[in-house]
């Protein structure tokens, strides 16, 4: 009662916040760098929709901007004159893609020719010559340039690309990787042309999925350049229209920091080596496959974590017995304790650049899937992944 009141209070002083939000976006609009006129018609139109909002996250007060603030229609009028040029069709462009799409923009993808993601891209209807061509005639047809290369590639394709970002256009990443760390990638976005960042919280086969569910990615925004005075805006609009739910202000270094390191620790490397140590030990006791299995992964996923994901860890907690609860409480600090200096260590590696230099040395590679594959291999060989596969089968669902 007491969360659901304090949260209705911070929402009832968004809305009060609200007011003069809408008002300073008039006024922006009215100068915008879209014509005057349609800022009018949008100032008319959308000014009953527009509010950014202050929440108080645990209590540091952040602003977010949702999907609610840009309507479907606002968005069409908004990128009415413009082409929005994806390059890149792995996951996020696939995803960021087909979600312009399906929103009405218009929106082309830049691949190489006859490569996978040519192919995908042709998969989902993707026309060549219409909304399908190669990177280079792509890039010269958008007013946005959305860059979805691979990491290493936006790289390897940055020569070629940057004489054709001319005054006008806008360029956007989903990565502070090539930008921030441009001693390394030498991708140094014009001064002349606005170059934002629009960053999902989740792959790209999410931000399709929840976009299909009528559901919405959380996603990060930023501004590199702001040569129009709109970029902020613009990176807000791009957010929705790719199918973020809400979306929060950072910086391109932040983001490039929070997001190497998250990845590398709780997201994915982090978790993947507290699973493997303890079924490790579980096995070295003479615990069966099923049982270390069980106890490690199977419970954790389908049972405990979405809730956490639901309804948070105290949710959680209070969920499980008092023997585990009493078992737990002592525990997670001597976790923490252990692992902290694993977090700081990884940190540095981000932030001094050793983690982007690896990066860019392994995946800019011929062979790097082959590499890849192989080292995939190795996991998926591994015992505790190939019981999974077991304990998986037996999910009455699955029967
Ligand atoms: N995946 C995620 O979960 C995620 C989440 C948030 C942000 N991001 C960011 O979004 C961006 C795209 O990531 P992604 O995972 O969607 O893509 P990705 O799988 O890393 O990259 C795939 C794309 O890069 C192209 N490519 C690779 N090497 C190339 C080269 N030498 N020349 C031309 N094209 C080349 C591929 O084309 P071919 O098929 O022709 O090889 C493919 O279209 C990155 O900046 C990434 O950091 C990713």
């Amino acid at each position: 009662m007491a969360v659901a009141a304090t949260r209705a209070a911070t929402r009832s002083s968004s809305r009060a916040f609200s007011v003069a939000a809408v008002n300073q976006w008039s006024a922006i609009s009215a100068n915008g760098s879209h014509s005057n006129a349609s800022s009018l018609t949008l100032k008319n139109k959308f000014v009953q929709t527009r509010g950014l909002k202050q929440i108080n996250f645990g209590g540091t007060v952040e602003t977010v901007y949702e999907r609610s603030d840009w309507p479907r229609e606002k968005l069409l009028e908004y990128f009415k004159d413009d082409t929005l040029a994806l390059i890149g069709y792995g996951a996020q462009g696939y995803g960021q893609g087909l979600n312009l799409r399906d929103n009405g923009l218009n929106v082309i993808i830049g691949v190489r020719k006859n490569g996978a993601s040519w192919k995908a891209a042709l998969e989902d209807g993707w026309v060549p010559g219409e909304n399908l061509f190669e990177i280079n005639e792509a890039v010269e047809k958008g007013t946005y340039v959305m860059n979805l290369l691979s990491d290493a590639a936006q790289s390897e394709t940055w020569e070629s690309i940057k004489p054709l970002l001319t005054k006008g256009k806008t360029l956007y990443f989903s990565h502070g990787f090539s930008p921030v760390f441009n001693d390394l990638t030498h991708v140094e976005p014009p001064k002349d042309i606005d170059t934002i960042l629009v960053a999902p919280k989740g792959s790209g086969r999410t931000v399709r999925s929840l976009f299909k569910e009528g559901r919405g990615i959380n996603s990060s925004y930023a501004v590199w350049n702001d040569v129009s005075g709109k970029a902020d805006e613009k990176a807000q609009a791009l957010a929705v229209a790719i199918g973020s739910g809400y979306v929060y202000k950072t910086t391109f270094e932040k983001e490039v920091n929070s997001d190497l390191y998250g990845e590398r620790g709780c997201l994915m490397g982090g978790i993947h080596g507290m699973f493997l140590a303890q079924y490790e030990v579980l096995r070295e006791n003479g615990h069966s496959p099923s049982e270390a299995f069980n106890e490690t992964v199977e419970e954790a996923t389908q049972s405990l974590y979405p809730l956490i994901g639901k309804y948070g860890m105290d949710y959680m907690y209070d969920a499980c017995s008092t023997t585990a609860r009493r078992g737990a409480l002592d525990w997670y600090p001597v976790f923490k304790d252990a692992l902290k200096p694993v977090f700081q260590d990884l940190y540095e590696s981000t932030k001094n650049g050793s983690e982007t230099k690896r990066s860019l040395e392994f995946n800019s590679q011929a062979d790097y899937r082959e590499k890849l594959e192989k080292e995939l291999q190795t996991i998926r060989d591994m015992e505790i992944w190939r019981v999974g596969k077991e304990v998986r089968k037996l999910r009455p669902e699955n029967n």
